[in-house]
């Protein structure tokens, strides 16, 4: 049978989705405690985890790289000088290739069509490591992440992480960490109130699959969007933003720059928002101070850092979950 591949959040049903996240947190636990279980440590032995990135990156490189040599496998990296990833070569030849001498192949990409291309013709589970359109990396980080700040106590149903009724606010661009954030929220049960200036909301064809999201969720959380900041942030448990200027939009930087103009998340927003009282912030990084200010981003609500570290015990839930264990999660 094909093998089962991570393109996005939405692959996930909300018991799997909140396995991961619960796996990554006993992961944690466990490795920090110094009793990293054989079973984790050894699950790769022998295996050849090809790394495939036609973009630069810090977070899902040094989590992906770490995580496979926790799992006593080897990580390959392969970046855009180094392969042919759709540049003199079909990208069905290149994935036949390397799925025929490795495990699993994680790709970072331009269009999300080149990643579902990887995966469509691999023998071999392939994760998107970001797309222009997801990041479910990132997002299993990010669920650990307010799981760890206000996840209440343990709950019967597996798709339950404790974080249900929460709201975040998502003030900045629309942009692939978004999506699948949005995804995962209304998978989890948490709301997302989203503020980005008039022309940078959500895509509509993108607003349609989130809203599957919610399909066979019993009390989906829900998405709504304004060009207003205060709106979104009031009563809001996490801000979030991520940076105006995605790569690939390099070219848009100056235009960008001056529609986002207000939409700086800072302590005086936040105020004027009506944030409960005792707001996070998160933030996927790279960071600019464009899109917030260093009082908050430095501050003792910012959740940056663990959330960070937090990506190397997602993706070895997800190398867990998807190459070991052959996506039966
Ligand atoms: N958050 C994130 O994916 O960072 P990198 O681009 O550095 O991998
Ligand atoms: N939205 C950003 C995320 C980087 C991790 C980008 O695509 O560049």
């Amino acid at each position: 049978s094909p093998p089962r591949h991570l393109m996005s959040i939405s692959d996930l049903s909300p018991a799997e989705f909140a396995t991961l996240v619960r796996n990554a947190a006993s992961h944690k636990k466990a490795v920090k405690a110094g009793q990293t279980p054989p079973a984790l440590s050894s699950s790769l032995a022998g295996k050849t985890v090809a790394m495939m990135f036609s973009k630069r990156s810090t977070r899902t490189r040094v989590s992906t790289e770490a995580a496979v040599a926790l799992m006593g496998g080897h990580p390959m990296f392969l970046g855009s000088s180094d392969i042919q990833l759709g540049v003199n070569e079909s990208l069905y030849d290149t994935s036949k290739v390397i799925s025929s001498m490795t495990s699993c192949m994680v790709a970072r990409v331009g269009p999300h069509s080149d990643v579902a291309n990887l995966a469509k013709d691999s023998s071999v589970p392939v994760i998107n490591a970001l797309s222009d359109d997801f990041h479910p990396l990132q997002i299993i980080a990010d669920f650990l992440t307010i799981h760890e700040a206000f996840g209440t106590s343990a709950s019967p149903d597996k798709s339950d992480l404790g974080v249900r009724g929460l709201k975040v606010a998502w003030v900045g661009d629309s942009n692939n960490v978004l999506f699948d954030l949005a995804i995962g929220c209304v998978k989890m049960g948490v709301d997302i109130a989203v503020a980005s200036p008039a022309g940078y909301g959500i895509p509509e064809a993108m607003k349609q699959v989130i809203a599957s999201a919610a399909h066979g969720v019993s009390s989906p959380g829900k998405l709504s969007q304004t060009t207003v900041p205060e709106e979104a942030i009031k009563d809001a448990d996490v801000l979030v933003t991520d940076t105006w200027v995605s790569m690939g939009q390099e070219e848009e930087a100056q235009k960008r720059l001056k529609a986002f103009a207000g939409y700086q998340i800072t302590n005086d927003l936040a105020k004027r928002g009506g944030a409960k009282e005792g707001w996070k912030f998160m933030h996927c990084l790279p960071r600019h101070p464009d899109e917030v200010a260093d009082e908050v981003f430095y501050s003792p609500r910012s959740l940056v850092f663990p959330e960070a570290e937090n990506r190397l015990w997602a993706a070895i839930a997800a190398l867990e979950g998807f190459v070991v264990n052959k996506g039966q999660i």
